[in-house]
């Protein structure tokens, strides 16, 4: 197959009208996206991603009348956060209507619905006049793309279709949240964070990982964000090696001659680069990878969790 890379959201939606695959830029990363009510194209979303079948999709609209033709009942609690963050990197979790493919939420009773803030993303699902099921566009496993050249890296020859644009600002998934049970729960964090959901919802909480996450996120258990190279978390006074095979992402700079080096400003520049500095690390051949922790609060909070995950392999 030859992947089309366009910038005409028209082109690309008569591609997802014909049950086809696009990739498409919206605020956080790129995502795969196929019209959510045609099976044939979600299989396909699976069979080009290499994506396990237990792990569900995330549907992406462009309306809040949308959310309805997708969901059995929205909650009160999914109903103060669509009021307060859609438009924006905000998934909800809720009990699904009967006309969504099983294939979409992997078996599951719940469907998880975002509405993109980027205005290319919902221009895409507004012309293709259906609600998108999109993961992340990469390979399962490796790290998210936040260009579409990292697209086409992982997909080219597998997809229909990218539709191009300019990096993505944020460069980490959205916060899912789990609207169905009495009190909402955090299964990934994102750049909107506990904080600010509680200040809409005050019971909202993380989820405990002990209990119900395997259960609730099925995608969570496996194997996430890793590049070829080992990811090592390091503080401030961990002893580094430098030199050819080693790369050194942070806020802080650091001693010493590494092959390719990232020194950002603020942690939110830090997690708009980190799956991009994974991938050219290695496009580089670079073998240790050693990423700084920060605080997890606010975004570093999701930035520490991709970080440790790409770390556990
Ligand atoms: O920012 C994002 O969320 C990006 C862009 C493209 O929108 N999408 C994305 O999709 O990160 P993906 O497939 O890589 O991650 C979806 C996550 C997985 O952890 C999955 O298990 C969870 O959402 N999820 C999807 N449906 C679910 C459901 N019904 N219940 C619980 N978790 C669900
Ligand atoms: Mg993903």
């Amino acid at each position: 197959m030859k992947t089309l890379l366009t910038r005409s959201a028209e082109t690309a939606a008569s591609i997802v009208k014909n049950g086809g695959l696009v990739a498409f830029p919206t605020e956080t990363v790129y995502g795969l996206g196929a019209a959510v009510f045609d099976a044939a194209a979600l299989a396909k979303i699976f069979e080009a991603k290499q994506r396990p079948a237990d792990n569900p999709l995330i549907v992406h609209v462009s309306s809040v009348s949308q959310i309805d033709l997708l969901t059995a009942t929205v909650t009160e609690s999914a109903r103060l956060f669509i009021d307060a963050f859609f438009p924006g990197p905000l998934t909800v979790v809720l009990k699904k209507s009967p006309a969504v493919p099983i294939l979409a939420t992997a078996g599951l009773e719940t469907v998880a619905v975002r509405m993109p803030y980027a205005d290319l993303a919902r221009r895409l699902i507004d012309l293709s006049g259906t609600p998108i099921a999109a993961p992340s566009a990469n390979i399962s496993g490796r790290p998210s793309p936040t260009t579409w050249q990292s697209v086409l890296e992982d997909l080219d020859g597998r997809i229909d279709c990218i539709l191009q644009d300019e990096p993505t600002v944020i460069g980490l998934e959205s916060t899912v949240v789990d609207c169905t049970g009495v009190s909402p729960v955090i299964l990934r964090a994102g750049s909107i964070t506990l904080e600010q959901l509680k200040s809409v919802v005050a019971e909202t909480r993380e989820r405990d990982m002990r209990n119900d996450a395997a259960i609730r996120s099925p995608g969570m258990k496996h194997r996430h964000y890793s590049p070829r190279a080992i990811v090592k978390l390091i503080g401030p006074g961990h002893e580094i090696a430098t030199g050819k095979e080693c790369a050194y992402i942070g806020l802080h700079r650091r001693d010493g001659d590494f092959e390719l080096s990232k020194i950002c400003e603020t942690v939110e520049e830090y997690a708009r680069n980190a799956f991009e500095f994974f991938r050219e690390c290695d496009r580089a051949g670079v073998r240790v990878i050693y990423c700084e922790c920060v605080t997890a609060t606010g975004i570093g909070a999701a930035l520490m969790d991709r970080i440790a995950r790409a770390a556990a392999g």
